[in-house]
């Protein structure tokens, strides 16, 4: 069953066309005016102009025939020829309880389902995450989460940075200070042999290790000559496959993979395929042969380039770097040749990147690499880009010692934020140790999320986690304390054996309830036609609030029977679309707290 802005879609077109006048003008919308009327149409207006009538001839002549659709309490003409339509209490209850009834809550599937593979989280592999790789996590999550909710077939890929220029840092850096390592390696690369178990001195190097060489070499091969060549050469030995540099580059793999899992999981954040720039390796031989047959390789200064500028585009765009003069794959390589990659393996229909705006002509360049190879068709390829999450200063967030963030430490601190709300708030006081912890965790996780994916993705936004683990407002503590308190009111009517009914409409505040519920179908098109989460993250805000109302001015549990029922069937479909928008959010629900 559609909702219900379709179905009087349909009648207003009907309408329309019945007098002759455009029926595609005959949009219908949530009324601005909701003390008047619960939807509207101004089509007669574009329809005046197309026609040469009067507005207000249109509307009336249209609003004559609708008054007879049994489902239309009144229809009223307004200002220049607005079309206020108000619908019986009995077409809500009938929408209410198809809701009710539906496992989706109203929301509907694809004709034509796709299949789409969603690039995000992008972690690398050493380097330790940072606020963009946070919120490519979220959003990515997220608009994973909907796609697949709405019928497309979706692969979630992390596509690891673990193939680049930072290897070869962390390696030299690592056998600098670990000569048996070097020796190691050394051995190994001249031998030739790849060792199936990583040997036991690599083993040794640990996360903490790599992490804290890392901003080291970093800061070393910006000043010193030397070093960036060699870390350079061992990139390039890397990519060769030299065995002592390849073994032990498994071994940095291995390790960060492990902290990255456990991170992201934190996060409620999981991937179908943990591949990374590596996985895309052993395609670039061909790939690069291939590009040459196709004229696109051109030969620059000892390196190969594609030339990716277009006849009238504004601003000047580098070509794409395939094969730098050391003979290395450069990060657009890698993200050309796992576009083949993922071609062959799933043949997505769409690839969503999800990725910081700052890499918006990185990806311009790839794609339009792929289109000329024929990896891909124009427009199957679409980068997502968001903005920054500020600190207090307006510049990228940063811990208190000025470095980057680590997610680990970012959602330790964002838990003990939410314990000490929890305790404020006086809630899970009573609940068992391992119980409130995980009551924490969900309230720490809400935060986060909520107060990012309530903005549209493209703005900026300042961290503030007194404002993000609030109960009040609008927050992800809120929203989860709306939900609990749904299930707790549940659980009572079980216990003391009020079964739910069917819905009957009758309050202003279920009139209101109902058409929330109705608008969740409108709010999931338009998160997924614009990529943009925020639209459910509103919905979930406004269902909120609506039921807020509702429980306060719509006694549930003393209600006369017939009443009580229907009321519970309602408190029930609010928990689980409620539900279903956060879970679509990557939030989960406690079940108390
Ligand atoms: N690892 C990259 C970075 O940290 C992000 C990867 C995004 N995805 C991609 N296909 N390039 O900036």
């Amino acid at each position: 069953m559609s909702d219900l802005k379709t179905v009087l879609g349909e009648a207003v077109e009907a309408a329309f066309a019945a007098e002759g006048v455009p029926a595609e003008l005959a949009r219908v919308t949530p009324s601005d005016r909701p003390d008047l009327a619960d939807f509207q149409s101004n089509g007669a207006l574009a329809a005046a102009k197309r026609v040469g009538k009067n507005p207000r001839e249109i509307a009336t002549a249209v609003a004559e025939r609708l008054k007879s659709d049994p489902r239309l309490a009144s229809v009223e003409i307004a200002g220049p020829g607005f079309i206020n339509l108000k619908l019986t209490d009995a077409a809500l209850a009938d929408r209410a309880n198809a809701v009710a009834a539906d496992p989706r809550t109203g929301a509907e599937t694809l004709a034509e389902p796709r299949k789409v593979i969603v690039d995000y989280g992008g972690p690398n592999v050493a380097k330790p995450m940072h606020v963009g790789h946070l919120r490519a996590s979220i959003i990515g999550e997220s608009i994973k989460r909907i796609y697949r909710f709405r019928g497309d077939t979706v692969v979630g890929d992390a596509h690891f940075g673990d193939w680049g220029y930072q290897m070869g840092l962390l390696i030299g850096a690592v056998c600098d200070e670990n000569p048996e390592i070097a020796a190691l390696v050394d051995q190994l690369n001249a031998t030739g042999d790849v060792a199936d178990e990583i040997p036991d001195a690599f083993r040794a190097v640990t996360l903490a290790d790599l992490d804290r060489l890392y901003p080291l070499a970093a800061a070393k091969g910006k000043e010193d000559l030397t070093y960036r060549d060699r870390a350079r050469k061992l990139t390039a030995d890397l990519q060769a496959h030299k065995p002592g540099c390849y073994v032990l580059w498994r071994q940095f793999r291995a390790v960060t993979q492990v902290a990255l899992e456990r991170d992201f999981h934190a996060l409620g954040v999981d991937f179908d395929w943990w591949k990374g720039e590596s996985d895309a390796d052993p395609l670039i031989p061909e790939m690069v042969a291939e590009l040459d047959a196709k004229g696109l390789l051109v030969d620059d200064q000892g390196a190969r380039i594609v030339r990716v500028a277009r006849e009238g585009d504004k601003r000047e765009l580098p070509p794409l770097l395939v094969v730098s003069s050391e003979g290395s794959a450069m990060y657009g390589t890698t993200d050309l040749a796992t576009i083949l990659d993922r071609k062959r393996a799933f043949g997505p229909d769409l690839v969503i990147y999800c990725v910081d705006q700052r890499q918006a002509d990185h990806f311009e360049i790839v794609f339009r690499a792929a289109y000329l190879a024929g990896y891909a068709a124009e427009g199957q390829l679409e980068h997502i880009g968001f903005g920054t999450m500020n600190g207090p200063d307006g510049k990228p967030f940063k811990t208190r010692e000025g470095g980057v963030l680590k997610l680990n430490d970012l959602i330790e601190m964002t838990r003990g934020k939410a314990r000490e709300r929890l305790h404020e708030a006086g809630l899970g006081e009573n609940l068992p140790e391992s119980e409130f912890e995980e009551i924490a965790s969900k309230v720490a996780v809400a935060a986060l999320k909520f107060a990012d994916l309530q903005n549209f993705r493209g703005t900026s936004y300042v961290f503030d986690l007194d404002r993000f683990t609030s109960f009040e407002g609008k927050t992800g503590p809120y929203l989860l304390y709306q939900a609990v308190r749904v299930k707790s009111l549940l659980r009572k009517a079980e216990t003391e054996g009020a079964a739910a009914g069917p819905v009957t409409v009758a309050e202003p505040a279920e009139r209101d309830l109902v058409l929330t519920l109705d608008a969740f179908e409108t709010a999931l098109a338009e998160a997924y036609d614009k990529k943009a989460p925020n639209a459910l993250a509103e919905h979930a805000y406004r269902l909120s609030q609506a039921f807020s109302k509702f429980y306060a001015a719509c006694p549930i549990l003393v209600a006369a029977p017939p009443v009580r029922g229907s009321r519970l069937t309602l408190a029930a479909a609010v928990l689980r679309q409620l539900e279903t928008a956060l879970d679509l959010l990557g939030i989960a629900v406690p079940e108390r707290m």
